[in-house]
């Protein structure tokens, strides 16, 4: 039987990019110790005292269906969370609750894009930024940010791709990059959305995890607030990635819609999963100051592991869990690199084309495994790169 081809054509008939790490786990299931660098995944769980929270709320009888758009009081928690962040009024009627962000992401794109609209979105990119925007009939089409400009993406270039587009995709503090855009960046980003009268789909699940300078939601800039969706997520902020709780704010008139959308699709978030979230939201800082923490150590590991050699580059690391490392020296593409590090060292790190051309020569090493064991990869992975730059340099 014939399949739509908006669901076949997901993946655009290329690689997922995670071809390295499926090889990594196949190591571990023969038995293989891989120190595992690649996914967005905390090395601690989700505290206790959430889990607290989702029991007595799933015993007290949070087991049934739940409200569609979201639990009232947890809309209004993230309301008055964003409003604080921002300064932009908000109400609990521009909050929609999603199963994560990835569905927040899939919603923003079905509520702004036709079949056969085109959706920007900026390359080094989150691997299922393409396949969202396929999923939803519209045409992905990237616009490369560089590596020389520390990949801030350039408003210029976005213009030149925004003719005839209809939104535009950006995720700040970054994913795979760990880039967070500063408000040159944004400020120009707002104003070809306004020029190009562009949706903005500001993807900010990382807004917890600032390293340096400060995170800025697009939604705040002049005239922004009637045209941009803002996705969220616990998943990163208070390490609930399998819980599935993350939201869309937007226009009431846009999520009335998206209300529509979630009745027919997913019919709403597990009620016990959604009294933790507000639970957690409603505690204040210190469970996502913790959640944090055990990265912004890391960085600073590794920046001393990086000063003390010359051939790998660190895109400057601000935010989010992850390091972008620039291999070029190497004489290497980033896959083949993750691939000679894997079979010789057992680390397993993303190559930079997982994330689009303009990583490409990159590797993102995501900072999710205990402090010790995270400097000792990193110090392999510095003295096998500089092991390839010698032997390169005497042939
Ligand atoms: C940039 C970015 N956006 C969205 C997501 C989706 O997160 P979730 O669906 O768990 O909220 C991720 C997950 O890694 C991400 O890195």
């Amino acid at each position: 039987m014939k399949l739509s081809h908006r669901i076949t054509n997901i993946t655009g008939g290329g690689s997922d990019g995670w071809d390295v790490f499926n090889k990594a786990r196949a190591m571990v299931r023969a038995g293989v110790a891989v120190t595992e660098l690649t996914q967005g995944e905390h090395d601690i769980r989700t505290h206790p005292v959430i889990l607290d929270a989702m029991d007595a709320a799933a015993r007290a009888g949070k087991t049934g269906y739940s409200s569609v758009p979201g639990e009232l009081d947890l809309r209004d928690t993230v309301a008055a969370r964003i409003q604080d962040r921002t300064g932009v009024p908000t109400s609990r009627d521009n909050v929609l609750i999603t199963p994560g962000g990835q569905a927040a992401l899939f919603a923003a794109h079905n509520a702004t894009c036709d079949p056969g609209d085109v959706g920007l979105f900026i390359d080094p990119y989150y691997a299922t930024y393409p396949g969202t925007i396929r999923g939803v009939a519209a045409i992905a089409k990237p616009v490369q940010a560089h590596a020389e400009d520390g990949f801030q993406p350039r408003a210029a270039e976005i213009d030149a791709a925004a003719e005839g587009a209809t939104s535009l995709l950006i995720n700040t503090p970054n994913n795979p990059t760990g880039v967070v855009y500063s408000r040159n960046t944004l400020e120009g980003i707002a104003g070809v959305c306004r020029k190009r009268d562009l949706w903005l789909i500001s993807d900010e699940v990382y807004d917890t995890q600032v390293w340096e300078g400060e995170h800025l939601s697009p939604r705040a800039l002049p005239d922004m607030v009637d045209r941009t969706l803002v996705v969220g997520s616990m998943s990163k902020s208070h390490a609930m990635t399998g819980s599935r709780c993350g939201w869309v704010v937007g226009p009431e008139e846009a999520i009335a819609h998206l209300i529509n959308l979630a009745t027919h699709t997913t019919y709403g978030v597990p009620g016990f999963v959604q009294a933790a979230g507000n639970f957690a939201l409603n505690e204040g800082p210190w469970l996502e100051d913790e959640v944090a923490a055990p990265f912004r150590r890391r960085r600073a590991l590794a920046q001393q592991v990086l000063q003390a050699q010359n051939v790998l580059r660190l895109v400057p690391a601000q935010g989010a869990m992850y390091l972008m490392l620039d291999i070029r020296a190497t004489g290497m593409n980033g896959e083949a690199f993750a691939y000679a590090l894997l079979d010789t060292h057992h680390i397993a790190v993303m190559p930079g084309e997982s994330f689009g051309k303009a990583a490409a020569g990159h590797i993102r090493v995501a900072m999710t495994v205990d402090d010790a064991g995270f400097a000792a990869a990193l110090k392999t992975l510095c003295d096998f790169a500089g092991q390839i730059a010698k032997t390169r340099a005497a042939e």
